[in-house]
């Protein structure tokens, strides 16, 4: 692929579900992406080759979501110079706070941009990775900007229907 492109992993595909939300916001703004499950642990060697290759392939920026220790997204920073994005997920006991700490508390020198724990953490993974793309690409930011007024009007809505006064 020649258009800079996002590359999405998992660690496992019971956080397909969440991590489709950062797919569906880039699919929303017209930016490729390739979504697939590597696991830190269960597969390092798969981890390794898939980021390298994705790296050398044009991948742009990487988004990697995990649960409980949550060591997929440092370990994919590890293997490339371009952005990680790390979303935390909720799976086991500690109801994703495990795994927010994992991703957020890199030591320095290998960072990892953080985002919430769940589905809006995976909505604006996608749409930060489209927002670091956009610096070199006006269309994009077009789209982005246009989502921004989209999200405007419909603030702008909702108060119409809850809009009430006791003054004259
Ligand atoms: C992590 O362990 C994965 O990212 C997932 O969130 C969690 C549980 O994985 P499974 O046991 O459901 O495969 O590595």
């Amino acid at each position: 692929m020649s258009t800079p492109w996002v590359c999405i992993v998992m660690g496992s595909d019971s956080d397909a579900e969440v991590m489709s939300h950062a797919a569906d916001a880039l699919d929303e703004l017209g930016v490729p992406f390739h979504m697939l499950v590597t696991s830190a642990h269960r597969s390092p060697e798969r981890t390794k080759r898939i980021i390298e290759e994705s790296d050398a392939d044009g991948a742009a920026i990487f988004i990697a979501g995990a649960g409980a220790a949550a060591h997929l997204p440092g370990v994919v920073a590890s293997f490339t110079s371009k952005p990680v994005i790390g979303v935390p997920l909720q799976s086991g006991s500690l109801l994703g706070l495990d795994a927010l700490l994992a991703i957020a508390q890199m030591p320095a020198g290998v960072p990892v941009a953080t985002v919430a724990i769940g589905p809006a953490g995976a909505t604006n993974a996608g749409i930060l990775a489209a927002q670091i793309l956009a610096v070199g690409d006006k269309a994009l930011a077009d789209r982005l900007r246009s989502k921004r007024q989209a999200m405007a009007a419909g603030v702008e809505a909702k108060s119409k229907r809850v809009e009430r006064s006791t003054r004259n």
